[in-house]
Order: structure tokens, then C-alpha cells, then sequence
């Protein structure tokens, strides 16, 4: 493990992209540049002391799950964008024999979850920093995952901006690829304009049968059982939250 992996950096410059060849589309970030924010300085001791071993910065290295979460057979799911983890340490401790694996580039936000995970003693959560369509790209193997969550992702409200959003049919199909037969996608929302756009792409991805919500057949947990930072925000504004589930049949 190299020292700027251990420190949970990203390499300096514009995060690398993948070029897919399927025709389909994929989130375009362009110049974006991603919130740095500065960790306490009991945070970075925390982060320091248990990133290694609970986190990894995204690489061309596909992810061993059996291996990293020192135990065989367990469902994994992963979670693109947690934030400051607020639901995904909530949903885990309902999920003690799924591996949930935390996406997110914002340091801060994985910092607050690995304090949350070292506080509570959660041993079914680890974290990758990087973007979310990188890591499944790079590092899930094909068919290996029981979920994918995407809560609250970023709306990006400028028609000019669009290009920028997750969900696009490249990444449906990405996510596809990534599910195991019967694996659960699930989305939420609380941007009327961003669901409008989700609701034009719910039958875009063949292999994913698109079930609504709330769907009680569901295989993965549906319920945050938290309100997440995002959703709070969404629910002071009074915005209607919107939810997805499909699943995967090939
Ligand atoms: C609006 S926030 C929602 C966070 C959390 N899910 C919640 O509900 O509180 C969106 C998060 O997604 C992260 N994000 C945006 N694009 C991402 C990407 N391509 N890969 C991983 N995380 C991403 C952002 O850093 C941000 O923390």
C-alpha cells in the first residue's frame, strides 16, 4: 500500500476517466473540482490510525471483498456518494451480514464516517475515495454485488450541467454489469427537475427491471432509517423525495 493510498489522497490534477465504447452515456465532469475541506485535528489522527485498514483510494485493483472484510460468502452493496455516511452507518447495523462499501470523494465525509464506524464499532462498512463510476469500473468485479445505492446525488440544476449527473444510461448499464442476477439498484431524490430526468430513464437499461417504490419484495434493506444530510436539506424546502428500485435479470 503506497503512502498517498494510506492517507486516503487522491492523486493531484483531474481525476482519470474511463472511455467506454458502448455507445451509451456516462457523467462527463469535465473540470469539476471536487470540495477539499480540511479535517480537524482529531480527525486526521482517527483517519490516520484506521484508514488502512477500513479505507482505500480508487486504483486499477479489483476489490477482493472476502478479503477485506475478513469474512466468505457475505452480499455486498455499494453505496456512490455517502456523504457524511449519516445513512450508511444507520442502514449497516440492520445489515450486520452485508459488506457495504462507501464511495465518496469528499475526505471530510469519509473522515466523519470512519469516526462514526471506529465510535460504534461498525465491522460491516469499508470506504474507497474516488468517483463512483471509477471505482465500479475499475475495482467491483462483474456480477458480484447484491446493491447499488445513489441517495440524494448531486442535481447539477443547469441545463448545461446535465451532462455532469450519475444516473445516464452508461452508468444504468455500468451498474448492470456490476449486480449479481436479483441484485436491487436503488435511488433517491429530492430534485423535482433531477427525477423528471431519472423517470425518462427508467426502462433505458434492459438487463434492469424497473420495480418502483416502495417495492416489498425488495432483497436489500429500503429503509434509511435516518434522515440523511441531503434529504433533511430537501425536507426543510418542503421537496418531495422520489425513490427508485430495479432489479437486475438478465
Ligand atoms: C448531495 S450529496 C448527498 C450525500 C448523502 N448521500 C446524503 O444524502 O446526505 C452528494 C454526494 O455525492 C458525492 N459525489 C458526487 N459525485 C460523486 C462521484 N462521481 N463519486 C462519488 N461521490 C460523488 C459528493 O461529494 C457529495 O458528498
Amino acid at each position: 500500500m503506497n503512502d498517498r493510498n494510506s492517507m486516503g489522497e487522491l492523486p493531484h490534477g483531474r481525476p482519470p476517466q474511463t472511455e467506454f465504447d458502448t455507445g451509451l452515456d456516462y457523467p462527463r465532469l469535465g473540470s469539476v473540482t471536487f470540495r477539499r475541506g480540511t479535517l480537524t485535528e482529531n480527525q486526521e489522527k482517527l483517519f490516520n490510525d484506521n484508514w488502512p485498514r477500513l479505507g482505500m483510494v480508487l486504483s486499477d485493483q479489483l476489490i477482493d471483498f472476502d478479503a477485506w472484510f475478513g469474512r466468505a460468502g457475505h452480499p455486498t452493496i455499494v453505496e456512490i456518494g455517502s456523504g457524511t455516511g449519516t445513512s450508511t452507518a444507520a442502514m449497516a447495523v440492520h445489515e450486520p451480514d452485508t459488506n457495504i462499501i462507501a464511495v465518496e470523494l469528499y475526505k471530510p465525509g469519509l473522515a466523519k464516517l470512519l469516526g462514526t464506524v471506529v465510535r460504534e464499532e461498525i465491522d460491516n462498512i469499508r470506504m474507497v475515495r474516488g468517483d463512483g463510476v471509477e471505482v465500479l469500473a475499475r475495482m467491483i468485479p462483474d456480477a458480484s454485488l447484491k446493491g447499488v445505492r445513489i441517495f440524494f446525488p448531486d442535481p447539477w440544476p443547469k441545463a448545461r450541467h446535465h451532462k455532469r449527473r450519475i444516473v445516464q444510461t452508461g452508468t444504468l448499464n455500468l451498474i448492470a454489469r456490476k449486480l449479481i442476477d436479483g441484485g436491487v439498484l436503488h435511488v433517491a431524490t429530492d430534485h423535482a427537475d433531477y427525477a423528471e430526468w431519472i423517470d425518462e430513464l427508467v426502462n433505458a437499461e434492459p438487463q434492469l427491471n424497473f420495480k418502483g417504490f416502495p417495492w416489498e419484495d425488495s432483497p436489500i434493506i429500503t429503509d434509511r432509517h435516518v434522515i440523511t444530510k441531503f434529504e433533511g436539506k430537501g425536507l426543510d424546502k418542503d421537496h418531495v423525495i422520489r425513490e427508485y428500485l430495479w432489479v437486475k435479470e438478465s
